[in-house]
């Protein structure tokens, strides 16, 4: 689906702190009086152009839209062909502005994590979304793209090669420098938050299969790991990864809307390496404490105001230095249908959360603005929404690399 508008995309949420920083990767990487079309947007005229001043220059419109005023969420979705938003907590601020995308027929990215809140908008908006041509994507930045795309490449691998069946595949990372943002922090708070009002979410959140298509919620896959364990296809104890929670839901809806492509007793996990020997089990048990601390943090509990003061606030993240000089490496441990086995690994050339985050979003606008995708549409994850042109767009241009060791 192509539409001419005025613009391609829209970034709204241009003043945050990821927001800024996915404009500021436009203007460098695309320009402004190029091919591609592009505004900034937020709820704060001031405050945007000041933004813009520090990341982009003054040929780049800016657009006022708050996530309260539904005139305001109409005008913005009717403007451009993509919609890319870093306005979260998304279950807080996003749902009308998903409305307006499905009802404007405008195609939606987003990094989103809150798998409660993705389950709503895919029972909701999946059907008219898909019958009106509508692609909606969520999770399109550190979670869930690198695992998404990741088994994507393996499985296409596979499939190519055409001798084996990838049956099983075991995400671990192996290494991750970077750090944590306010508008990250207060997401995980408010997912927290909900699941501790009402146990449906919950039951939701810890779900395996909780992003399936209904009726399609059970397969060979069990909860997330919550403890440190030895890991037999690593040789290496493993904790828990904080991300799992949405990743492995994203890469077993991806299964799913594709009809089962990779196999109906396809199974996929994710979990963090800690190392050999009594050090890497010690390692792990360390490493484990602060998750475990914010994740059982009670909202008012004193405990919970200790994190608030320590951890950044709204439009506070990791600075320039430890973004450019910050990376992750995944290794994926693929287990084939013959017992024989193989490894592949995902890196990324910068900080997770922001400085690969912003480029993979950045280049998530670009691919539904401008490439020649297919006509699937609906609520999708990145790899069915956009598939090959997508990984072609992370490696030339993310800093993202995918092959097998
Ligand atoms: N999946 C990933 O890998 C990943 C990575 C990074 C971030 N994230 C997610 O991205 C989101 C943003 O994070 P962040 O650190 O950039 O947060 P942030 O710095 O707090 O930015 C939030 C943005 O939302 C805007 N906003 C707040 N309320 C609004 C409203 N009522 N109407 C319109 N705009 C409103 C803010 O506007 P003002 O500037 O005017 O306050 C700001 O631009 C979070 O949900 C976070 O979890 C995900």
């Amino acid at each position: 689906m192509k539409k001419t508008r005025e613009f391609d995309i829209i970034i709204w949420g241009a003043s945050g702190f990821t927001g800024r920083l996915v404009a500021n990767y436009l203007f460098n990487k695309y320009g402004i009086n190029g091919d591609l079309k592009w505004a900034m947007a937020g709820r704060n005229l001031d405050k945007l152009k000041l933004i813009r001043s520090e990341v982009a220059n003054e040929n780049v419109p800016l657009i006022v839209a708050d996530s309260n005023d539904e005139v305001s969420l109409n005008d913005l979705t009717k403007r451009a062909s993509v919609i890319c938003t870093t306005v979260g907590p998304y279950a807080k601020y996003g749902s009308k502005l998903v409305d307006a995308c499905v009802e404007n027929k405008t195609h939606y990215c987003d990094l989103a994590g809150e798998v409660q809140w993705i389950r709503k908008i895919i029972d909701k908006h999946h059907e008219s979304a898909k019958s009106n041509g509508t692609k909606i994507v969520n999770c399109c930045g550190f979670d869930s793209i690198p695992s998404d795309m990741g088994v994507y490449f393996i499985q296409n691998d596979v499939r190519n090669k055409n001798i084996k069946i990838a049956k099983h595949i075991e995400m671990r990372v192996a290494g991750v420098s970077g750090g944590i943002s306010g508008g990250t922090y207060e997401s995980l708070s408010h997912v927290n938050e909900e699941a501790h009002k009402d146990k449906n979410i919950f039951k939701v959140l810890i779900n395996p299969y909780g992003l399936n298509p209904g009726g399609e919620q059970e397969g060979l896959d069990k909860y997330d790991l919550r403890s440190v364990v030895f890991d037999k296809s690593s040789k290496n104890w493993i904790g828990p990864f904080i991300m799992a929670a949405i990743n492995t839901k994203i890469v077993r809806r991806s299964n799913a809307l594709n009809g089962y492509s990779y196999g109906k007793d396809f199974k996929y996990d994710e979990a963090t390496l800690c190392g050999k020997g009594l050090f890497g089990r010690i390692k792990g048990i360390i490493s484990t404490i602060p998750l475990a601390i914010i994740m059982s943090a009670k909202p008012g509990s004193f405990v919970k105001k200790i994190v608030d003061k320590i951890l950044p606030k709204a439009g506070e993240g990791p600075d320039k230095n430890k973004r450019e000089n910050g990376f992750y490496n995944l290794r994926f441990y693929i287990t084939y249908d013959d017992g024989s086995k193989d490894v592949a690994k995902v890196i990324g050339d910068m900080d997770p959360g922001y400085g690969s985050t912003s480029k993979m979003l950045g280049e998530t606008a670009v691919c539904l603005a401008k490439d020649q995708l297919s006509d699937v549409s609906g609520v999708l994850t990145p790899s069915v929404a956009m598939g090959d042109k997508l990984l072609i767009r992370l490696k030339n241009n993310a800093g993202l690399t995918f092959s097998f060791k």
